[in-house]
Formats: structure tokens, sequence, C-alpha cells
């Protein structure tokens, strides 16, 4: 499809005798339409060519040479040079390029050859599955079939929590009480109450505490009792996981979590060793960070010589390196994890790693989930199990629908995906990295900036394609029909889907194409509230289907890489 960026840029360029590929990074959209459709802001140059922005805007007006195709007109306001594009090429574009695509239009491969390692969901092992990891599910699943379909190669890692001192708690406790449990029902909500109970006991008992910390060294050694017991609770809570997982639709590429990096860890100590920058305090072995600004020590291995959580991933670093050789690692997690990426990615450097690796490691942070009551939390007992809300969210959805179009078919199907579009929709609907306060009401509203809403559309858009039984072909099309300015603005849109999806990945951010499709779906909401689209004269007609066609098209494409089903039917 036409560029017209580059374009722009290549007329710049042969005016002033500047490199294209720069001015294109100083091309912008302006915010708003009465703004032209690019603008050059030429306060970029005033440096270099030693002269104020109006008469830099003023000389390259003058002296640009213009393809009418391209540009309309060109028009100066303060320093900018602000460029409308020729709407007929516009369109024909837009329509061409939907119709060689079809579904896969915005796909593209500037990917390709490169490797991204995607680490999220994560969650921890004999422990519930709490909203922050499905918010790390999500993210990081979103980003995952964004990459993808920009033509990279993606490695999504589930680095589960499966090792750790706690684990030498939880098999001290099932040594205790373990015959009161049945663990083939809720095992997840039973191991947490032992925890709770050993975590307890521990505060009073020193002896116990030295027994679990036994514990998790035995089980790091191999100890066949503490192994076997560690195995169980790995299968009771990943079999419980997968029910989020199946509800998500959420897969991996890789299980490998704390666990797998047992034997790969003595290396991680020899490497920081050899970059003499290990040091003892208090019996344990940690690399001091000042010099790098953070203020506190990363931990390496403990006084009783166990390893950490930040050792395994150092470990986990050099594995991934050597075995998908990366050229972005993303890590997506909460903003409480803030200082242990800083510290394990400046520990990294020590590792004797080529700086490709180092400087490719990249901490997704993301902000808090907050009820409407305050802050959901384990210990306080505020907690909502996650398995609970996504069928609450599919029940509600259901109620909606009963409520609305009682005698719809596949009401299960459709309720499923409308509750778990809303859920997975409130995640991604903000900038990652603010908090979130999780409203069912908001959440659900099908005329809100919800999922709801954008799949209310979609099917709006598919009974219109239904009854105009076929897609009109894209020669059909009168492109006068598409000028008026409702139409346009969702012409703009289409056009701007593969930019759009660069912008995601560039800031690792999918609210960017959540926003995107909230934008696409009110405007053909407007468009269509006022253009009847079947009408009788034929080129209106057909015209009005393409759109509605198109819109269609984008909003499933968009929604399937959120992670978000389309129903046919609401
Ligand atoms: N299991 C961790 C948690 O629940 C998240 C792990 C994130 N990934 C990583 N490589 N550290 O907090």
């Amino acid at each position: 499809m036409i560029d017209f960026k580059k374009e722009i840029a290549s007329m710049i360029s042969e005016c002033t005798q500047i490199n294209n590929e720069e001015l294109e990074t100083y091309i912008e959209i302006p915010p708003d339409d009465n703004m032209g459709d690019y603008a050059f802001p030429c306060f970029k140059l005033a440096r270099t060519l030693k002269k104020a922005p109006p008469i830099i805007a003023n000389e390259i007006k003058e002296n640009i040479k213009i393809n009418n195709k391209i540009i309309d007109k060109m028009e100066i306001v303060g320093g900018y040079l602000n460029f409308y594009i020729n709407k007929d090429t516009l369109i024909y574009n837009v329509l061409h390029e939907m119709e060689s695509k079809n579904s896969k239009y915005g796909k593209s491969n500037i990917g390709e050859g490169k490797n991204i390692v995607i680490d999220y969901s994560a969650p921890n092992i004999a422990k519930p599955f709490h909203i922050g990891h499905l918010r790390s599910t999500v993210i990081g699943g979103a980003l995952y079939n964004i990459y993808k379909y920009l033509g990279y190669n993606v490695i999504g890692i589930n680095h589960l929590g499966d090792y750790g001192t706690q684990f030498g708690k939880m098999i001290e406790g099932y040594k205790l009480w373990g015959q009161e449990y049945n663990l083939n029902e809720n095992p997840i909500e039973k191991l947490t109450d032992i925890y709770v109970r050993i975590n307890n006991l521990c505060k009073e008992d020193e002896d116990v505490l030295n027994e679990c910390r036994n514990n998790f060294k035995k089980l790091e050694e191999g100890d066949e009792y503490c192994t076997e017991l560690w195995k169980r609770f790995k299968e009771l809570s990943l079999k419980e996981f997968q029910k989020i997982y199946d509800l998500l639709g959420s897969s991996f590429d890789s299980w490998n979590g704390e666990s797998f990096y047992t034997d790969k860890m003595p290396e991680v100590i020899e490497k920081i060793k050899a970059s003499g920058r290990l040091e003892e305090s208090e019996g344990a072995k940690i690399v001091n960070l000042e010099n790098s600004g953070i203020s506190t020590p990363i931990i390496i291995e403990k006084s009783n010589g166990s390893s950490t959580y930040a050792t395994r991933d150092l470990a986990a670093i050099l594995y991934r390196a050597r075995t998908y050789n990366f050229d972005k690692a993303l890590y997506v997690t909460s903003y409480e994890q803030n200082l242990h990426f800083k510290q394990v990615f400046e520990t990294a450097k020590l590792l004797g790693l080529d700086e490709k690796y180092t400087n490719a490691l990249e901490h997704v942070a993301f902000g808090m989930i907050l009820l409407k009551t305050g802050k959901m939390s384990t210990r306080e007992g505020n907690v909502i199990k996650l398995e609970d809300l996504l069928n609450e969210a599919i029940t509600r959805a259901k109620a909606i629908i009963e409520e609305k179009n009682p005698n719809l078919d596949d009401k299960d199907e459709i309720a499923k995906k409308i509750g778990i579009g809303a859920v997975i929709f409130n995640d991604l609907s903000n900038n990652r990295i603010k908090d979130e306060i999780f409203d069912w009401d908001t959440i659900l509203n099908f005329q809100g900036e919800t999922g709801p809403y954008i799949q209310y559309i979609y099917v709006r858009t598919k009974s219109i394609m239904d009854s105009a039984k076929e897609i009109p072909s894209a020669k059909e099309i009168n492109i006068n029909e598409l000028k008026d300015s409702e139409a346009m603005e969702i012409i703009k849109l289409l056009y701007h889907f593969e930019d759009i999806l660069l912008n995601v990945i560039n800031k690792n951010e999918p609210s960017i194409l959540s926003r995107y499709l909230i934008n696409l779906a009110q405007a053909y909401s407007s468009y269509y509230n006022s253009n009847k689209i079947l009408v009788e004269d034929i080129e209106k007609r057909n015209t009005r289907i393409y759109l509605t066609y198109m819109v269609g098209n984008v909003l499933k494409i968009g929604a399937k890489l959120l992670g978000i089903e389309m129903p046919n039917k609401m």
C-alpha cells in the first residue's frame, strides 16, 4: 500500500537535500483534521539550516515538487508545513489493499529473521492465580500475537514460579498436616491454607523455619521425598491453571519455570565471581549495584547456599540468549517488580554475554488492578479467585443476553465470548502502567469503551453483510461516494491500521490497538447512524456495503490480535 509518509519525506528530501529517512522520522500525524493529514515540523531543521522554522516552511513550500496524485495542497501554520493528501489515491489504495489482503490486512514481514522472547503469565505453583497474573497473561498474549502478525519469530515463555524457599515451607506443612486435606478437590485453596498455617508456625518457632529452609535445600539437591511432593504440587497447580488458560485461549511455546534452571545456576555464580563483583555480606553472596544507581544489592545466593529468584532469572537470560538468540526479551509483570528487573538487567552485564543480548532486555511493566472497594490482596483475604471471576463474567454476559435477545441460538458460546472479551479488553484498554479499577458495570457496558461494544458493532456489520449476501468487488466502488467527512474518517483509520500495529510493538503497548478499535467502531457507528447502508441506488449501496465489510474485517482482525473472539450474533 502507498506510504504517504515516505512519499512526503522523499519530496521534501528532493528540495532540501536532507536524507529521506531522517525526514520521515520528523513527519507527524496532526491530532486534528483541519491541520492536514501530515505535518512537517520545520523547527527540527532550524538548527542545521540556521533559519527560523516559518522561513524554512515557506522555502520548502515554494520549492517542493508536488506529485498531484499524492498531495492535494499544503499550508503553513506556525513552524509547521501541513500536507493534505489526495483523497482518491488514499481511498483507492485502502480498497485494493483490503481486497487483496482480506483477513490478512495489516500483516507484514518487517520482523522476519528477528527473535522475540516474551516472558509472561508466570503464576506461582501452589498459590492462587491472581488478577496480576491475568493481566500479564493478557498483555503478554496480545504482544505475542501482534509481533507474530508482523513477521517476528516469537517465543512465549511461561516462567512458572515453581521453585524457591516457599516450597520448603509447603513441604514442611504437608508433612505436618497433609493427611487432613483431600488435594483432589480445590487443591490450590488447600495448599494455600497449608501455606498460611506453616507461615504462622514459622513465625513462632525458629526450629520449624530452619526445617523449611532445609527442605528447600534438600529439594535443590534432588532429595526423593521432597521432589515427589513438589512434583505433585506442581501437577495439581498446573491442572488448575490450565482451566484459566482454556477460558482465555492462552498457549505458550515453553513452560520452563524457575526450577528448570536448577542445574544452570552454578555457571551464573562462576561468571559473576570471574567478573570480580561477587561479594560476601552476612554470609550471603551479593553484587553491589550502587555505582549503577541501584541502592539495593542483588542477592545471588542466600546464606544457607540456596539460590534466589534473581539468580534463576540470570540463568534464564544465559539460557535464552543461547537457545533463542533473542533480539528482544520482554518481561511482562506488574511494576512491583521494577527493582527486581533493574537489578537483574544490570547484573546480566557481568555474565560475559554479547551486548546485543543485555541491551535487548526490557521490563514491560503494568499497573495494579483495584477493586472498586480497594486493593485486591492475598493477605487481607480480599481475593477473587480468577476462575470464579472469569465464570462470573460469562454468567453476567449470559444474563444480559437473556434480557436483550432471549431467542438467540448458542447463547452459552456467545456469553463466553462476550464475558471473556470484556475482561480481556478491560485489561488492555488503558495505558498499561496505569492502575485499573475493576468494575463489572463498566466492563460489560455495551455502549461504553468496552470489548462488548466492539463486538456489538462488529455484529452489526456482520448482519448487514449477511443481508447483502456478497462483498462487491473493489472495482465496483465509486470512490466519490466515500469522500464525505464521516466516510473519510473511517478510510483514514483503516489506512493507519498497520502503523498502529507498529506503534504497539515500538512501545509494547497493546492499548494503542484497543483505543484504535474503539475509534474505528465509533466512527462506523456515526456513519451508520447518518447513512442507510442497504439503499436502492446500486452504486451507493455497493460502496456502503464495502465500507461495512472493511470495518468488520479490521475489527475482527484487531480483536483477534488482542485475544478477543468475535460472536456472529449477540
Ligand atoms: N512468578 C513471578 C510472580 O508471580 C513472575 C515471574 C516473572 N518472570 C520472570 N522471569 N521473573 O511474581
